[in-house]
Formats: C-alpha cells, structure tokens, sequence
C-alpha cells in the first residue's frame, strides 16, 4: 500500500540541537544495526520505519556493516527509502559509518583514507543516495594518524557525499583531538556516537564535558542496554529476543542484571513509566545529550519508546534511588 506520512507528525516529537549547530535530531532516533538486514523480515522493517517516520523521528542511523549480512541493511533501507520515502528526502537525516571489517585485504576496515572513502562509495551505492547527512568514524583506529582519518571526513564532506562530520567510540582524549583536527580542516564534528546507558556510564568522566565545551552534539547508542534495561528480561529469556540469539547480548548478561532490572522497574513503575521509558528519560535528562539512538524489532516497541518524552525529569529522590541500585553489588 502506498505510504502516507502522518500529517501530524511533528507535532509530538521534541528536536534539539547538536551541540551548538544548526541541525536538529529528534529526541529519539532509531537505528538499523539489528532487524533490517537480509536474515530479518523486510516488511517488519519497512512497518518500523512508517511508524517512527510519522512519530515524528526524522532520524535514521546505519553503518555499513549493519546486516546481517554486511551491507544488507543499507540495502533494504535504500530500497525501503525509494519505494516510500522518495518524496521525503529533505525530511530525513540519514548517517552512516565506516570503521569495522567489510571487505577482505589491508583496505577492508579501520581509519585510512583508502578505506574509509571507498567505503562512503559504496554505501551511497547500496542505499540508492547522493549523499548522506552525518558520516562517521564509526571507532578509532589506533594504527592509522588521526589526521589521516579526519581528513578523510573531511573530504567526505567537500566532495557532498556527506553534509556533517561525526565521530564514534573515541575515548575522550582522542575526540578532543578529533575535534581540533576537523576544526583546523575547516569541517567542524557535528556530533559525537557512544555507548552509553544507566548500565555504561563513560562518559560521564569526561567525554561529556568536551563535547559540551568544543559545542559538538552527543547521540548515545544502546541506551536501553540492548533491551537489558525495559521489561523484556523480568521472567526469563523470551525466544526471538536478543539475548536468546546469544550474539550481542547474553544470557549471561541478562543474569548479571536481573536483580538490578526488577527494583529499577519498580521505580518506573511509580513514576508512572515502563522500565524502558524510564531508562531513555534518564539519559535524555542531560542537556548535553542531543538524541537518543534506539533499536527496536516490532513498531510497538517505537510507539512505546516515543512515550518516554512524555516525563523527563527526575527528582533528587528519584535518582539516588535509581543510583544506589545501578552500583548495588
Ligand atoms: N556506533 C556504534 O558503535 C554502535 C554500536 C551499537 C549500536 N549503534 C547504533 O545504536 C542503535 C541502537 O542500538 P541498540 O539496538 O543496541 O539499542 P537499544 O535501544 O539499547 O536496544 C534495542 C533493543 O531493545 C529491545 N527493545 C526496544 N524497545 C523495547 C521496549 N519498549 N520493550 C522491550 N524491549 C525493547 C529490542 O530488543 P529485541 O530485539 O530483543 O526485541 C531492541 O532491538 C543501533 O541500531 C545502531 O544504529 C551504534
């Protein structure tokens, strides 16, 4: 059936700015790593994608190894893209990374300008685009001089395969590097891509601060702890969950944080949220973070998420409750 977007879809979603520039990402923004590739059911993801359009995320966040297999997920998003989202294109911002393995030989992975250029090429390929919006460094690559790296973003940019710059799983030290470099090439980092949850607190240390001071957005990945942190987990493994899959997320990991998940569930409960609501509200309280990048496998999950916005706020009380059960042994 022909997609209509939701005329009111900007009406529910809140958009704020990366750092100090001009571009604003919805506060949630969904991403591609797990259920959009060739493995997975086409017109799930194809559903996902309506819902979040219409919900008002405007954002869609890919890799060029997302899959699997490697690349597939940029395919179906790119087919997904023409068949619905055609007319939309200026609506849209849609990134993409190169960093982790993708094809065989010295030139597969990591930072060189060899790589990390063919590796934009062949993205904008499988997609079907002429540019993307953000194209990061998706990790660091310890061999290669960071120079080298961020030239290559910035010659992603001057070339209009990429309109903004960003970088992703640099420790902080090495993004303040990143940073400079780009400011002296004259293409600023737009925004920064880590890890982080009430589970994974990082950047707490430092990395916050830096992108606070040099005004560079932050766009937190896995923020629900790859569903460790909704009510997914409370009784047990379902099938078809992540954690059954046993590639990303454990078992194991599931166990560790069991206890854990109960009393934090407990505590959204009397504020009113789910588990999941709760933890995305917890990381968006921060000024400094931009957006949060969600997965999902089924629209509801989205439907749900997008809820979160609804109560973001904290009290004191609140999150010494929520923080003594985060460092409970
Ligand atoms: N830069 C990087 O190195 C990097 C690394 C990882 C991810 N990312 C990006 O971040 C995105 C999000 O990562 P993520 O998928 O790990 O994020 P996440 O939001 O922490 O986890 C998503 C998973 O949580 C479960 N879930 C979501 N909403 C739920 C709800 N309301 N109730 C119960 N379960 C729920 C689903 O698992 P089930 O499938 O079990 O239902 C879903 O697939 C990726 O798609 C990718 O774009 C970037």
């Amino acid at each position: 059936m022909t997609y209509i977007p939701d005329k009111s879809r900007y009406g529910g979603m809140k958009y704020n700015r990366c750092g100090k520039w001009g571009l604003k990402l919805p506060a949630v923004s969904l991403g591609l790593w797990h259920n959009f590739g060739g493995t997975d059911i086409f017109e799930n993801g194809r559903a996902m994608l309506r819902r979040a359009f219409d919900l008002g995320i405007t954002h869609f966040d890919l890799a060029n190894n997302y899959g699997p297999p490697p690349g597939s997920a940029e395919e179906n998003f790119g087919k997904i893209l023409k068949q619905d989202f055609s007319a939309y294109r200026d609506e849209l911002i849609i990134s993409t990374k190169a960093g982790y393995l993708m094809w065989a030989g010295p030139y597969g992975e990591w930072g060189s300008r060899k790589y990390v250029l063919a590796s934009l090429n062949q993205s904008l390929k499988r997609m079907g685009l002429e540019y993307v919006d953000i194209f990061y460094s998706h990790r660091p690559d310890p061999d290669t001089p960071l120079e080298e790296t961020m030239m290559a973003l910035d010659q992603a940019v001057r070339s209009g395969k990429a309109l903004y710059a960003g970088i992703s799983n640099y420790p902080a030290e090495m993004a303040r590097e990143a940073i400079q470099i780009l400011k002296e090439l004259g293409t600023p980092c737009l925004i920064h891509q880590p890890k982080y949850s009430m589970f994974v607190r990082w950047v707490e240390d430092e990395l916050l601060d830096v992108l606070d001071k040099e005004g560079v957005g932050c766009i937190p990945f896995s923020p629900l702890a790859q569903g460790l942190l909704s009510d997914k987990y409370l009784k047990g493994i379902p099938e078809n969950s992540r954690a059954a899959r046993e590639v990303f997320l454990k078992k194991s990991d599931v166990e560790s944080a069991h206890d854990k998940i109960v009393k934090l569930n407990a505590i959204a409960q009397q504020r009113g949220q789910s588990l999941a609501q709760m933890a995305l509200a917890w990381v968006l309280k921060d000024s400094r973070v931009t957006s949060v990048l969600i997965g999902a496998s089924s629209a509801a999950q989205i439907d749900k998420n997008v809820n979160a916005l609804k109560n973001t706020t904290f009290n004191n009380d609140e999150l010494l409750e929520i923080e003594k059960v985060i460092k409970s042994e």
